[in-house]
């Protein structure tokens, strides 16, 4: 596959099949996601693949939390849209009406949007990315470059992906479930399978015209 073709085909899936994805190219996937840049070559991510019965007890302990109330408590910070810049604002509304328009009902559009997030999107596989709680914010950003090349090569693979803070809500079950040490923090989760063919995967979301982001001087 093209390189343009797999950046233009990669979007997020939020509903995948049972099928299982096999570990020989889950590893084939992560290898090629290595050759991501970092700061001096530190390469401080590492990847936590849960699967099978260690994903289900994730989510079984997330529905308890969701049933429970529990607010998220991810190791990154969330702000609060308000607090956002009005142009990346403007930029989150027009993904929900995009949404709401794609499912032609709010009802419709809200009710999937729900489902798929309650069941982190039925994904078979989800790529757990932490980095070590001691390191600069430059380690977000080299596994902000690793996580892109992780998606971007699963598309060349015939997967589909979502990168979410939903997995990442509450570090703590993640923590004693994958037997991650306590001094690395996560990131974000990528759900990984084989995409079903429903209306809320073939949304594509929208960008704004690069001249109004690009800046020629
Ligand atoms: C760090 C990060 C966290 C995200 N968390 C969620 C999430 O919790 N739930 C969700 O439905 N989508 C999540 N997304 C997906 C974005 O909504 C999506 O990337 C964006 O709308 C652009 O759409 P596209 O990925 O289809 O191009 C997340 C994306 C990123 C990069």
């Amino acid at each position: 596959m093209e390189l343009q073709d797999a950046i233009n085909q990669r979007h997020s899936i939020r509903q995948f099949t049972d099928k299982p994805v096999e570990k020989k190219t889950i590893t084939k996937i992560v290898e090629l996601a290595q050759r991501a840049p970092s700061w001096v070559n530190s390469q401080p991510w590492q990847v936590y693949c849960a699967m099978g019965e260690t994903l289900q007890k994730i989510k079984d302990a997330y529905h308890e939390q969701d049933i429970a109330g529990k607010q998220g408590n991810s190791d990154l910070p969330v702000m609060s849209r308000e607090d956002w810049d009005p142009q990346t604002q403007a930029n989150m509304k027009q993904w929900r009406s995009g949404i709401v328009h794609h499912f032609a009902n709010f009802d419709v559009a809200h009710e999937n949007m729900t489902n798929a997030s309650n069941t982190l999107y039925n994904s078979p596989v989800i790529l757990y990315i932490t980095i070590p709680k001691a390191s600069p914010d430059w380690s977000i950003f080299d596994a902000g470059l690793f996580a892109e090349n992780i998606m971007l090569a699963a598309t060349a693979y015939g997967l589909g992906t979502i990168p979410t803070y939903n997995s990442v809500r509450f570090p703590t079950i993640l923590h004693q479930t994958l037997g991650v040490p306590e001094d690395e923090r996560f990131i974000v989760g990528i759900s990984l399978g084989y995409q079903a063919d429903t209306t809320i995967n073939s949304y594509h979301s929208e960008r704004r015209p690069v001249d109004e982001i690009l800046h020629f001087n």
